[in-house]
């Protein structure tokens, strides 16, 4: 198995690593993941989405990237929320594994990375969605995370179906 790095990026990204990144999205979508956009999304549209939000996310905003000896494998990103009253308080968004990676753990060393980036960052509650019934749980659940409900018809899955969306929550000891 070839090694996985995990390193944070933002403003100073690299074209490739937006490359690569944009590849990331473009595949999920052609999975058929719920991540926010439509069937037909395009490697420079996707690039298009990343560039602001690696140059103009909050400074305690966690983006990661994982990668191998090919290239870009994974992401997974940490909001924090804006609201003065919740400065304990950050949305996990986009964790993607491309097919090429899945199952051989990138995305629960991604998410582990990112409590850990969450923590030290002195965040104490993380939430996150994701579209019901969707490999993602399994794994959420197994990382502690605690299902708060779901909502119908929430967003459309990349083929235009409605996805019904699960929440979760975690809270991060000291
Ligand atoms: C969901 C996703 C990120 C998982 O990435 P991955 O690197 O393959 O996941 P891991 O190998 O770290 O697996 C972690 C756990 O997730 C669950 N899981 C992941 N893929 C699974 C699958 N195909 N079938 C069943 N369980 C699965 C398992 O519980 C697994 O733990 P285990 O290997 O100990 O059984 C990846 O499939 C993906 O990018 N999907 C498209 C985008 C997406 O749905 N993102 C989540 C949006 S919230």
């Amino acid at each position: 198995m070839q090694p996985i790095t995990i390193e944070r990026i933002g403003n100073g990204a690299s074209a490739s690593d937006v490359r690569g990144l944009a590849q990331l999205l473009v595949d999920a979508v052609e999975s058929g993941a719920g991540v926010s956009f439509l069937a037909g999304l395009t490697e420079s549209e996707a690039e298009a989405w990343w560039r602001p939000v690696l140059s103009s996310s909050s400074e305690r905003a966690v983006i990661l990237i994982a990668r191998d000896a090919e290239g870009v494998i994974g992401t997974v990103q940490l909001q924090p929320s804006w609201a003065p009253n919740q400065p304990h308080r950050a949305d996990v968004a986009k964790l993607i594994v491309h097919r090429r990676a899945r199952r051989r753990g990138v995305a629960r060393a991604l998410m582990y990375s990112l409590e850990e980036a969450a923590r030290a960052a002195g965040f104490t509650l993380l939430l996150l969605d994701t579209c019901k019934g969707y490999d993602a749980e399994r794994l959420y659940v197994s990382m502690g995370w605690v299902r708060v409900g779901e909502v119908p018809g929430f967003a459309l899955n990349p083929d235009g179906t409605l996805c019904d969306t699960v929440f979760y929550y975690k809270q991060l000891g000291s």
